[in-house]
Order: C-alpha cells, then sequence, then structure tokens
C-alpha cells in the first residue's frame, strides 16, 4: 500500500494496456460469444442452501440464459439439472421454487427422482425400446463452497476449488459454511452486463462518483490491485485511521465472523470472481454483486447479502433498503452512467476504452474473457491482445521486487 501512495508512474514492468474495442459493449456476435463459451464455462453462483434447506426443496435458475433446476435431493447431495423433460422437453418444475418428492412432467407424467433418473412413464407399453437409463434428466455441474450453490454448464471443466484456485484458501477466514442468506433481489439496467459491473470494478471513480459515501472511508491511493488465475482479482485499500466501514456505522450491533483477519477489518477489500460476481468481504458480510446480461444493452444487477446468523434482529442487507425496494445510496451512484454510458458506446462517436493501471482489473477481465471464449473465435476488430503476462498473476508479483 505504501508503495502504490509513493510511486509517481504506473510500475516500470507494467505493461501499457490497448483501448478496449467498443464493440464488446455493443454487438451482438459478441454476446453469442459471450454466451457459447463464457457463461458456458465458468463456475456461476446460482443458489445459497437456505434456499433449498431441506431433501425435496428445488429451485428454478435460469438466470445464464438456460433453464435449470437445483434440486436437494433425497441422498442429501445438492444436483442440478436441465429443466427439461427428456420426452419433448416441457418443463420437469414450473414453481419458481418449491419442495417435492419426485419430479413429475405435467406434459404426460414422465417422473424422475432427485438423482434426475426417469422412474417412470405414462403407457411405457406403447414406446418400442425405450431406454430408462437413457432418458435421465440431462445433468448440469453443480457444486458447493460452503453453503453457496455454483453451477457450470460445462461437463469438462475443473472443479470450482481449481476455478477459485488461491482465493479459496483466502476466503477460509470467512467460513462461508456457516454464512446466511440475509438478503437477494434483482434490478433490471440499462446497459450492457460488463459496463454496470466495470463500475465496481476499479476506485480510479471513486472521488468522483462517491465524494460523500465511498471517498472519506477508502484511501484510493493507496488501493493494491491483484490479479489472479482465471480472471479472479482483488482490490484492497486502507481506510483512513478511526474510520469503520459503512455497513458497520448502520448496523454497529451485528455479529461478526469471529475468524476474519486484519485485512478485511482494516481495509476496504473487494474481490471479483469471474466472469460475473464482485463483492467486498467484511467481518460483518459477504454481500456479492452479480450481473447478468438481458441482451445487449440490458442487464440484471443482483444484490446478495451473506451474513453471520443475526438471531431474532432484522435481517441485514447491504445493498437495499426496504426489502429490495430501492437500492442503498452507493448503489445508486456506481449505476447513475450506465445508460448514459451504453448510449455512448452505441453512437458513431465511440472509438475504444483507454484504461489506467488503475483500472488494470478491467483489462484483465477482458483478457481472460478472450481467454475462456478463445482468440480464434473473436473477430479481430473485438479482440484484447494479452498484455499483461504471467509476472503479474500472483502469486507473481513485480512490484514485492521493487520494494
Ligand atoms: S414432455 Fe414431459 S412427459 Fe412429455
Ligand atoms: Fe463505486
Amino acid at each position: 500500500m505504501e508503495y502504490e501512495a509513493a510511486r509517481t508512474a504506473p510500475p516500470p514492468t507494467f505493461p501499457s494496456l490497448p483501448d478496449l474495442p467498443g464493440g464488446r459493449y455493443t454487438d451482438p456476435e459478441f454476446m453469442a460469444l459471450e454466451y457459447a463459451h463464457l457463461w458456458r464455462k465458468s463456475w456461476l453462483l446460482a443458489a445459497h442452501l437456505d434456499e433449498i434447506p431441506e431433501p425435496g426443496c428445488f429451485l428454478l435458475w435460469e438466470n445464464a440464459g438456460q433453464p435449470v433446476v437445483i434440486v436437494h435431493s433425497e441422498t442429501g447431495a445438492i444436483n442440478a439439472f436441465y429443466n427439461t423433460c427428456s420426452h419433448r422437453g416441457a418443463p420437469v418444475v414450473t414453481e419458481p421454487k418449491g419442495k417435492k418428492l419426485r419430479l413429475t412432467c405435467r406434459y404426460h407424467g414422465w417422473t424422475y427422482n432427485h438423482e434426475g433418473r426417469l422412474l417412470s412413464v405414462r403407457d411405457p407399453e406403447d414406446f418400442k425400446d425405450l431406454d430408462f437409463s437413457c432418458r435421465s434428466l440431462n445433468p448440469v455441474r453443480c457444486e458447493t463452497f460452503g453453503n453457496l450453490v455454483f453451477v457450470n454448464f460445462d461437463l469438462e471443466a475443473p472443479t470450482l476449488l481449481d476455478w477459485l484456485g488461491p482465493i479459496a484458501d483466502e476466503w477460509s477466514e470467512f467460513r462461508f459454511d456457516q454464512c446466511r442468506l440475509a438478503a437477494r433481489h434483482s434490478f433490471t439496467l440499462d446497459c450492457n452486463w460488463k459496463i454496470a459491473m466495470e463500475a465496481n470494478t476499479e476506485v480510479y471513480h471513486v472521488k468522483s462518483i462517491h465524494p460523500s459515501t465511498v471517498a472519506p472511508i477508502l484511501d484510493d491511493r493507496r488501493n493494491v490491485n491483484t490479479l489472479y488465475p482465471n480472471g479472479h482479482n482483488r482490490m484492497v485499500a486502507p481506510r483512513p485511521k478511526g474510520m469503520t466501514s459503512t455497513l458497520a456505522q448502520t448496523r454497529g450491533d451485528l455479529p461478526e465472523i469471529a475468524t476474519v483477519g486484519e485485512i478485511a477489518r482494516t481495509c476496504t477489500q473487494s474481490y471479483g470472481i469471474f466472469p460475473n460476481w464482485v463483492s467486498p468481504l467484511s467481518a460483518l458480510a459477504i454481500p456479492p454483486l452479480l450481473f447478468w446480461p438481458k441482451g445487449i444493452d440490458q442487464c440484471m444487477l443482483e444484490t446478495w447479502t451473506f451474513a453471520p446468523d443475526w438471531g431474532d434482529r432484522p435481517a441485514p442487507d447491504q445493498w437495499t433498503e426496504n426489502q429490495g425496494e430501492k437500492l442503498i445510496q452507493v448503489l445508486l451512484e456506481d449505476t447513475e452512467f450506465g445508460a448514459w454510458i451504453q448510449k455512448s458506446v452505441n453512437s458513431y462517436g465511440f472509438k475504444g476504452v483507454p484504461l489506467s493501471y488503475q483500472e488494470a482489473r478491467i483489462y484483465y477481465w477482458h483478457q481472460s474473457a478472450d481467454q475462456i471464449i478463445g482468440p480464434e473465435n473473436i473477430p479481430e476488430s473485438l479482440r484484447v491482445p494479452p498484455v499483461i503476462g504471467e509476472d503479474w498473476i500472483y502469486p507473481n508479483d513485480p512490484r514485492l521486487d521493487e520494494l
């Protein structure tokens, strides 16, 4: 942090960043590539165990554009399937959530168990050669990290722990196995999902956008960005002495995660988990923001709050007022320019995005997106050259040599 505060230019070994092509926010071809590769091969946060607490509980989940049902099985496992009956594709559940002993398609009554196995069909004698063992529900990869449920559409994907890499260890102090779901809400924003997410992926904007909310509690000149394998990233900036976090100011009686260490207690830190999770983590709460595309120029912002058991007190919600009625002031500030920026990037006047060293996490995100899409699949005019080398990817960090 002192290194960052003292430097008068970007570190000498940090590359100069080419402009991001504006078409990445406007071109349907790029959105199609995102769906075909990025959303298909990444681990995506879909649910919290509190939403499916008992065997038989299920949740319908369509945030990534695919119809998915997540089931808490009788065996205790958490399973995910395409919500697509193996007969003629009717849904096996139509309610957003519920509890069922069996999943029975309402079209012709084919019935599946919580492992997706086909148990019975109506009038089986009328099918010739119907092999039940080949007609299970189609599985979606599903793994948990503590109480969080992630899905992945790629059956060949690495495990969730491999995907998170060193972050899984860094997060052990937050006890995701004990955090409860305190709040989950969603809002529609009129801009490409990356524009909305990028507003939360740098601290360069803090003095302009948040002069009275964030700026007083975050020392942006001492911010340290770290880039992890697979596109993940982190920022850590100290709070000026004597300042407590916004959440602590408003909810001073909340229980704390006792195992949380010094950094999360004295700094503002935020992790970006590729592709669409941005979240501060503190001793009081883990409140991820998730960004999902809804077409090329609209997106859904999901606001979650996980927290240690709050007992009889009202459930803490880091991001909204009146149980999801309205975003809190900080997020109103962060989302203020989304629709304006979308108009700009759609205009003839938009050329590309020049990024500073402070905005390295945004560039690294795009570079990583091209990696998962496959650069050869991307039209040259939309590609982002991978100029950030391994020397800048954790655990490597040229800044350490300069100290
Ligand atoms: S489509 Fe499900 S039973 Fe026919
Ligand atoms: Fe912000």
